[in-house]
């Protein structure tokens, strides 16, 4: 089997904890070539424990022609990065937000077309315990029809999550706690959904935190076929919890997680005989182990695209459907009005920038 040559530029935390793991645990699948970091204490250590070079520049590690480059920068870095490996040959696996802006994640998939080779978006909660299964069953009108679904990330920060420079600013973290912490919550639920949805009415505030980008949102989601979702987050709350539920006709699937959904934390349901509530009988399935580690599931199905020479499954026309709605709730929030989907295209300044009330104060 051919193994791919990888750099993980971002020895910080997900780099460390996540990505670098995940490749370690995949040896006939790829093998690590180089980290990349500025800060040389980091990429130093990140370099002697797993066992490669450190660089301090993504260009030098381009050099080296990797098949795949893992993005565990800070979010205003990844779309350059995005673009200057896929010039260079390579594959990406990018941490999220892929990107600032709709517009950015078009300059993306321009590349992706340009130069044959595929972005992918991390979306762990989509490949992580129980959640593919759920799906499965939902997508294969098993348990009826989805009807509503809620995706709540209610989690805590305190002040000094803040000390890191790129977090809490519009330009290089681009959005709160809808864009970084809820992110996996809301791609999840809208994946369970079907994947398409048509109006989202939100609204994001900074209630309680030193910090430009919000610290607390809500939204309604419509879905086609008459569907209905709600979305809250915050990073305020004294009792964290990730709760995705979707009501279907015929069973309610419910995720009561924190940060990695596992086949245990799922709870299907229906009623018995009798109508009352009862666990439904076809789930769960036994799961591969694999599915424990959400980064290491994807990075091992975007592996096997690599060497079957196919497209992977979370392209950025994938994943921009959950940056658009994400947008689209900002935008809802600064004009306090419904917004569609696909009403925000070049010329709208949602379109260049995905954080709302920045552009609402540039249009002031
Ligand atoms: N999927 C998840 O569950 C998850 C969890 C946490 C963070 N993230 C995402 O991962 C990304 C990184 O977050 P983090 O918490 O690891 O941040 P971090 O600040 O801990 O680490 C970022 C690292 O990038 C390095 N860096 C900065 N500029 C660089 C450059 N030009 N080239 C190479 N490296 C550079 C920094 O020195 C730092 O070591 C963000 O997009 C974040 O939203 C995802």
């Amino acid at each position: 089997m051919s193994r791919a040559r990888v750099v993980v530029v971002g020895a910080g935390g997900i780099g460390v904890t996540a990505h670098l793991p995940a490749i370690a645990a995949l040896p006939e699948e790829c093998e690590l070539i180089g980290v990349v970091d500025p800060d040389v204490e980091r990429r130093t250590l990140a370099g002697e424990q797993f066992g490669c070079a450190a660089f301090a520049d993504l260009d030098e590690a381009l050099a080296l022609s990797p098949d795949l480059v893992v993005l565990a920068t800070p979010p205003h870095l990844h779309a350059d990065g995005a673009v200057r490996s896929m010039r260079a040959g390579a594959w990406v696996y990018c941490e999220k937000p892929l990107t600032g802006s709709l517009a950015e994640a078009d300059r993306i998939a321009q590349t992706e077309v340009e130069t044959g080779r595929w972005c992918v978006t991390v979306s762990q909660f989509r490949y992580a315990g129980g959640s593919a299964q759920v799906r499965r069953h939902l997508h294969d009108g098993r348990w009826g029809r989805p009807l509503l679904g809620i995706s709540h990330t209610t989690w805590y920060r305190g002040p000094e999550y803040w000390d890191a420079p790129w977090r809490g600013r519009y330009a290089t973290e681009f959005g709160g706690s809808t864009t970084t912490q809820a992110y996996h919550a809301i791609d999840l639920l809208l994946w369970l959904m079907g994947g398409e949805w048509d109006r989202v009415s939100g609204v994001a505030r900074t209630l309680e935190r030193p910090i430009e980008v919000e610290d607390a949102s809500v939204a309604t989601i419509q879905f086609p076929g008459g569907g209905i979702g709600s979305i809250v987050t915050t990073v305020l709350s004294h009792e964290p919890a990730t709760t995705v539920q979707v009501v279907a006709s015929q069973a309610t699937a419910t995720l009561r997680s924190l940060y990695l959904p596992l086949l245990s934390e799922w709870s299907v349901s229906t009623t018995d005989a009798a109508g009352a509530p009862a666990p439904h009988p076809e789930f769960p399935e036994a799961e591969a182990e694999m599915s424990v580690n959400g980064h290491r599931a994807q990075l091992a199905e975007l592996l096997a695209a690599w060497r079957e020479g196919r497209q992977p499954e979370l392209t950025t026309t994938e994943s921009r459907r959950t940056l658009e709605l994400i947008t689209a709730l900002y935008k809802s929030s600064a004009t306090g009005r419904f917004v569609d989907r696909g009403e925000i295209v070049a010329g709208d300044p949602f379109y260049a920038a995905l954080h709302g009330r920045a552009v609402q104060e540039v249009l002031a």
